[in-house]
């Protein structure tokens, strides 16, 4: 089994970056302690991140074939970015969103996600444990395993 992580524009400065909000790890210590919860769980993670809303689109449409799910912190792109929800539905895989910082709890613009509805759910707010939450119930998902 095979899960998509993928970060979108700024989480590269993770770790530099409001660390008050996004919290102190950076992105390469959040992606192996996700590689980490992968391998306990026998499921391959591949993580992925770019700054461009192309980059995050032609890696979709790339690897999208080859996974049995997605896990997507897509930073800013959330609330505006409708190529990106177009590729991420094109895929018909389950998909999670991430948010490290609660977007209802901020400015008014960020409480709107354009991948939201086409997610199968959705964690913000609980830091960098968000992505390690979302790989466990997505792969328990995928496994059928009873909830
Ligand atoms: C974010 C929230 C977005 O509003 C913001 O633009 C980000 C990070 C989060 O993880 O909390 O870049 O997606």
């Amino acid at each position: 089994m095979k899960i998509l992580v993928i970060n979108g524009p700024n989480l590269n400065m993770l770790g530099k970056r409001d660390r008050a909000v996004y919290g102190e790890k950076t992105l390469a210590e959040i992606d192996a302690l996700v590689k980490k919860q992968g391998e306990d769980l026998a499921v391959e993670v591949m993580a992925f991140q770019s700054n461009h809303e192309g980059g995050l689109i032609d890696f979709i449409q790339e690897q999208s074939g080859s996974a049995n799910g997605i896990i997507i912190n897509p930073g800013a792109l959330t609330h505006y970015g409708f190529s990106l929800r177009d590729a991420l539905a094109d895929t018909k895989l389950p998909i999670i969103e991430v948010h490290l910082s609660n977007i209802y709890a901020r400015e008014e613009w960020r409480a709107k996600s354009m991948i939201a509805p086409i997610a199968k759910g959705h964690i913000c707010g609980l830091g960098w444990r968000g992505y390690v939450a979302a790989l466990q119930i997505l792969t328990a998902e995928l496994k059928g395993e009873s909830v």
